[in-house]
């Protein structure tokens, strides 16, 4: 079970980053689309900044973004030379007839592949018998067209397992908290995960209210006890004796 974080956000990266959980961080050319206007390579390279700044080593993917297969081994390739030194470097390349020979290329130089925008059962085991690393099944937008995602990636699961494939199944296209665990509940070995969900998906009302009754009771305890009120003096002991 691992988590990844699906932004390209500085500050929402570090918020992740700062709490442990994140195991691999996975964008898209929208994610990227969504920042501050400039320059591509700077901003991948704060990212690879940040994630060894807060000490970790964990997969990041990053992907090509034309629909031309010659442009996207170039891309590919200028990714390598940019950031080939992180380890961990993930290239993101849509399922696709002429894509499969992109991922194959990469995968026999030994470049880690990140197959992306997979909606169906056969295109997920196509992804993976061409070797990509991971297998990126879309779970929100499976549902958008009325298929079930749950079903898709239970079955992809069910075969990766029953075949021994080496791939990852990654489960993105998170719309909704429910979305997540039930990914995991259909088998995804790896759910990316939007940073606004993070926050809800670790809260429970219960858990305020338990905290809240704790604390205060605690605090109550912590109070010292009221000062009774001084009795008065007994009448014949030490008192005056009536004349
Ligand atoms: C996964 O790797 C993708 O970045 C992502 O989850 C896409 O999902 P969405 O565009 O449907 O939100």
């Amino acid at each position: 079970m691992k988590i990844f974080v699906d932004s390209a956000n500085f500050v929402e990266l570090e918020e992740a980053l700062k709490r442990g959980f994140p195991a691999g961080i996975t964008t898209n050319p929208a994610i990227m689309a969504k920042e501050k206007k400039g320059s591509f390579d700077r901003h991948i390279r704060k990212i690879i900044d940040l994630i060894k700044a807060y000490g970790y080593d964990v997969p990041l993917s990053i992907e090509v973004f034309t629909k031309d297969p010659q442009e996207m081994i170039r891309q590919a390739r200028a990714f390598l030379r940019n950031f080939g030194d992180y380890s961990n470097l993930y290239i993101k390349v849509p399922i696709g007839w002429d894509e499969l020979k992109i991922i194959h290329e990469l995968r026999r130089t030994g470049v880690k592949v990140n197959c992306t925008c997979c909606m169906s059962v056969n295109q997920a085991l196509m992804a993976a018998a061409a070797g990509a690393n991971f297998v990126s099944l879309f779970w929100g937008r499976i549902q958008d067209v009325g298929y079930n995602a749950f079903e898709v990636v239970q079955k992809t699961a069910g075969v990766f397992h029953r075949s021994g494939v080496a791939s990852e199944l990654v489960v993105g296209s998170i719309r909704h908290i429910v979305d997540i665990n039930e990914a995991f509940e259909a088998g995804a070995d790896i759910v990316t995960v939007p940073p606004r969900f993070f926050k809800a998906f670790c809260s429970h009302p219960k858990t305020d209210e338990s905290v809240d009754q704790f604390v205060r009771e605690f605090q109550a305890w912590l109070e010292p006890e009221p000062k009774r009120p001084a009795r008065p003096a007994a009448a014949g002991k030490g008192g005056r004796r009536r004349t």
